[in-house]
């Protein structure tokens, strides 16, 4: 779909950076919108570096609707919205649950005002595997119920979900897909791009690279007395560069015309792997040894969850190709490049 302007929302982020490097390389021309204010602007360098090119970026926040107009007006061509900008802390969103229903569903209301206003039809939204909560079905499909959500975050991403719908609804020519993200891991095989935790991580894979870098002292496995094979919780891992490839082929779905309207669709690999399981591996693909020890469950956890990737294969053409172990080589890899 060659050329194609995409303005990326949240485009130095972690998915967002990988999204804009895939995109260039697909023959899109990313245009980046970013507040850093969970990002680097160095990213931004890196990209280029990768791309040796010089992608377009403007520094703002996307819930400021004078903005994100001047945006559309001054690169008058873009013809799509990859929206990633939100907010993602589940443990924040809990204490402070009105910063995330406005910076999240605030923004998402902004962004459609104005596309609608400029005649932007095209979004893909990044949505997540949290809206399924705690599902009885195993893998989850698209069709499974949608749970009520355990944080204000995961209801940020529903609520966000219904409001693209009915948007859509509303207006003919406007196609949009949403995205149910499994848990991204690793990094760009450069190491030049990758995730940023801001002070302690609370996702797993980036725990576990800081405490083999000496930087935690201990990892703990939040409790071993689930229902699952090793009686740690299962999740399905996917490569971060697997999952900004999804966002390409949604991209070509809609620009095809293929789309009908809005639909949702489960990015993930269709495996499962216990915590356990992604320790180990992270421990045998790196030669190293992870310090943990088993200590009580988190609150709010999902004792497994993985997709049925079906529908991303039938109506997308996408289906993950790099491996737990791929990814948590580049995860490590990516951890040594934070630390030099
Ligand atoms: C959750 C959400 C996801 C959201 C993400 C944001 C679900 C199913 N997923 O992912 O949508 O985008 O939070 O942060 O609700 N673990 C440890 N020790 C640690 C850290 C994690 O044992 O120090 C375990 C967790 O108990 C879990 C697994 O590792 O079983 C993965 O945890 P994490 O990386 O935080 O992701 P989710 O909680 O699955």
């Amino acid at each position: 779909m060659g050329n194609r302007k995409v303005l990326v929302t949240g485009g130095a982020g972690y998915i967002g950076s990988h999204t804009v490097v895939e995109l260039f390389q697909a023959g899109y021309t990313p245009v980046i919108l970013d507040d850093f204010s969970n990002s680097d602007k160095k990213t931004i360098n890196r990209i280029n570096k990768i791309l040796n090119t010089e992608v377009k970026f403007f520094e703002g926040d996307c819930g400021n609707e004078d903005y994100l107009e001047k945006i559309f007006l001054l690169e008058k061509d873009i013809s799509g919205v990859i929206h990633f900008a939100a907010s993602k802390a589940v443990a924040e969103s809990v204490q402070n649950p009105l910063k995330y229903y406005d910076n999240n569903v605030g923004s998402m209301i902004s962004l459609l005002k104005v596309m609608n206003r400029s005649d932007i039809n095209c979004l893909v939204f990044s949505s997540s595997c949290t809206v399924y909560g705690n599902s009885a079905e195993q893998p989850v499909r698209e069709t499974s119920p949608v749970l009520p959500a355990e944080s204000p975050y995961g209801n940020t991403k529903h609520v966000c979900e219904q409001i693209i719908r009915d948007f859509s609804f509303s207006k003919e020519s406007f196609k949009a897909l949403s995205l149910r993200y499994f848990n991204p891991i690793g990094a760009h095989p450069s190491a030049l791009i990758g995730e940023l935790p801001i002070g302690t991580p609370a996702n797993l894979v980036p725990y576990i690279s800081q405490t083999a870098a000496g930087i935690r002292e201990e990892l703990t496995v939040f409790g071993n007395d689930y229902n699952t094979p090793d009686g740690t919780c299962v999740r399905d891992y996917i490569h971060v560069i697997d999952l900004a490839k999804a966002h390409i082929r949604a991209l070509d779905y809609i620009f095809q015309n293929k789309s009908a309207g809005y639909d949702v669709i489960n990015c993930g690999t269709g495996k499962g792997n216990t915590v356990l399981e992604v320790i180990k591996t992270f421990e045998k693909v790196n030669n190293l040894m992870v310090n943990y020890s088993i200590g009580t469950r988190r609150p709010g956890d999902v004792e497994a969850i993985y997709s049925n990737v079906d529908k991303a294969k039938d109506l997308i053409g996408w289906q993950s190709s790099l491996t737990l172990e791929d990814a948590l080589r580049d995860a490590w890899k990516w951890e040594q490049t934070l630390q030099k």
